[in-house]
């Protein structure tokens, strides 16, 4: 994205105001910021939503894997771009699981076999075994969040954007999906997360970005961000603890560095034991 503004249609105040952002292929990136502060219309605009689904006016560039997403718009980013919304009632239209895992691909036109494999593939990662023949209707929100998940997934996109995923999920539907992020960089998928957990993101993300009020406060590598207690407390962004209980020691005249991974979390003993 470079120099993007976005305004909804109805709206006096634009919602991005000069967002500069770039994920390189491969990549886990992981947003972070307050409610509000646009995560959600970053995503809409890289799917394409916006203006074409959602009325707006988007100004400045938005490119993904060579394509133009705001003249494109979602029709022209089918397989390219997926993204998994915040509220997965919305994402949930067929009356069975199956139905809603094979849409994606039968859209794309891809061959019954290789629909079935795909299924088969995230059926197995996200453990959907028992669902199949259920009417999502029925399912319960977490349940409904990893069949949203699996049924963008079965397109196999090389973006795949991901809006809170873990939000209605306890804690084995997390580990899931964290788990299948990981899993998911690993077969080279671009993967752009909006996501709270800060422990998590310190250990898997490449790079983290910090939103608040419509625009980027702070990007970088997640020992870079996260090491910035302070900014990013003011932000409204929780740090990791591991960095909070060195910046407080820091306060009271301890000269550690400020680790924000749990396993690097050894140099708060250093040489003092
Ligand atoms: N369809 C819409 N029309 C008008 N304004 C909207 C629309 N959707 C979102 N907004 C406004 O845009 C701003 C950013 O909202 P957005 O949903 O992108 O934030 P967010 O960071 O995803 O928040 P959350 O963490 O709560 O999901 C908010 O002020 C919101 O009220
Ligand atoms: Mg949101």
């Amino acid at each position: 994205m470079r120099n993007l503004n976005v305004k909804y249609l109805g709206s006096k105040d634009w919602t991005l105001r000069a967002v500069d952002f770039e994920a390189n292929r491969g990549e886990l990136v992981i947003i972070m910021g307050p409610s509000g502060c646009g995560k959600t219309t970053l995503f809409r605009v890289l799917a394409g939503l916006i203006p074409s689904l959602l009325p707006g006016t988007v100004e400045g560039q938005a490119v993904v894997e060579g394509i133009d997403v705001v003249s494109s718009g979602y029709k022209g980013l089918a397989g390219v771009v997926g993204l998994v919304y915040q509220n997965p009632e919305m994402q949930v239209v067929t009356r069975s699981v199956l139905e809603e895992l094979a849409m994606g691909p039968e859209n794309l036109g891809l061959p019954r076999e290789e629909i079935r494999a795909r299924i088969d593939w995230v059926v197995d990662m996200l453990n959907l075994h028992d669902f199949l023949g259920r009417d999502p209707q029925t399912l319960s929100g977490g349940e409904k969040q990893l069949v949203a998940i699996a049924s963008v997934l079965t397109s196999k996109p090389k973006v795949l954007l991901l809006d809170e995923p873990t939000s209605m999920l306890d804690h084995r539907g997390t580990r899931l999906v964290l788990d299948a992020i990981a899993e998911l960089k690993k077969e080279g998928l671009t993967v752009i997360v909006a996501e709270h957990r800060v422990e998590w993101a310190a250990e898997v993300a490449d790079r983290v970005v910090v939103m608040g009020r419509g625009t980027i406060l702070l990007e970088g590598k997640p020992e870079e961000v996260f090491s910035r207690v302070e900014d990013i407390q003011r932000y409204g962004v929780r740090p990791p603890g591991v960095a909070e209980v060195a910046y407080e020691l820091r306060k009271r005249g301890v000269n550690v560095p400020i680790p924000v991974k749990m396993s690097d979390s050894w140099v708060l003993l250093g040489e003092r034991g």
